[in-house]
């Protein structure tokens, strides 16, 4: 596990953009799983101008959730935030994307196809809920947790309040990547920013790996690295 604490979420965003490259560099068909949020703001920002020496076409994206219920062409879907802040800007091609479909009929099947298709995943980004959650696996999931259909807890689906217009319309539910979907990538590099992060971030390093703080099950992890800015790293022991 590397723990790498940069001056502030810009240079954290840069640092994580580049190692993102290297591996594109090194596999022009890099496997790459998604996430979306504020944190990923910055970071595809910089990633983006990489693109202008690395080559993003035969990448293959996953990503991490979707919520449940909502249409892709929905403006609150996660797939309109990924086509705003990322596919929109670089050469990658469109068949390579990939996402959970949250308006599926079957939500079982749906599962169950993207848990095979996720089986390969090269370099995994995540960020970290203020509760420790990653993807929407939320405090409490099982560690072998496959793809499946997640309750949000209230803590979140407030944070969401505002784009949804109002609490209520937030979803109750999402469709997430499991734990133990994300333990089988090759690489993870997980981004937290900010001084709402540093006690998610402690809890997940200081203190023994348990599931009332899913990102804590990084630490048994064989290639992980965490980017922090110093307030995300303040609680760290
Ligand atoms: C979303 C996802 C979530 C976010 C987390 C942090 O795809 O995977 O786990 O990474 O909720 O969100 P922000 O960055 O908005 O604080």
């Amino acid at each position: 596990m590397k723990v790498i604490i940069c001056k502030n979420k810009k240079e954290g965003a840069n640092k994580a953009a580049l190692l993102v490259a290297e591996q594109i560099k090194k596999k022009n068909n890099l496997v790459l799983g998604l996430a979306t949020g504020q944190t990923m703001i910055p970071f595809y920002k910089e990633l983006i101008k990489t693109n202008k020496r690395i080559d993003f076409l035969k990448v293959k994206t996953f990503n991490l959730d979707e919520w449940c219920g909502v249409d892709h062409n929905n403006k609150n879907s996660l797939k309109s935030f990924m086509d705003k802040y990322f596919f929109s800007k670089l050469n990658i091609s469109r068949e390579n994307i990939n996402f959970l479909n949250g308006k599926s009929k079957n939500i079982k099947k749906e599962c169950e196809r993207y848990e095979k298709e996720t089986n390969g995943i090269d370099l995994q980004i995540l960020g970290i809920g203020i509760n420790g959650h990653i993807g929407f696996n939320e405090p409490g999931t099982p560690f072998n947790s496959l793809t499946n259909k997640i309750k949000i807890t209230k803590e979140i689906r407030e944070l969401y309040s505002k784009e949804f217009g109002g609490f209520n319309k937030v979803p109750k539910y999402g469709l997430t990547i499991g734990i133990k979907t994300i333990m089988r990538s090759k690489k993870i590099i997980l981004l937290a920013f900010g001084k709402s992060k540093a006690d998610a971030v402690a809890k997940s390093l200081n203190n023994k790996s348990n599931k009332k703080i899913p990102a804590s099950i990084l630490q048994k992890h064989k290639d992980v690295t965490f980017i922090l800015d110093k307030k995300a790293a303040s609680k760290l022991e």
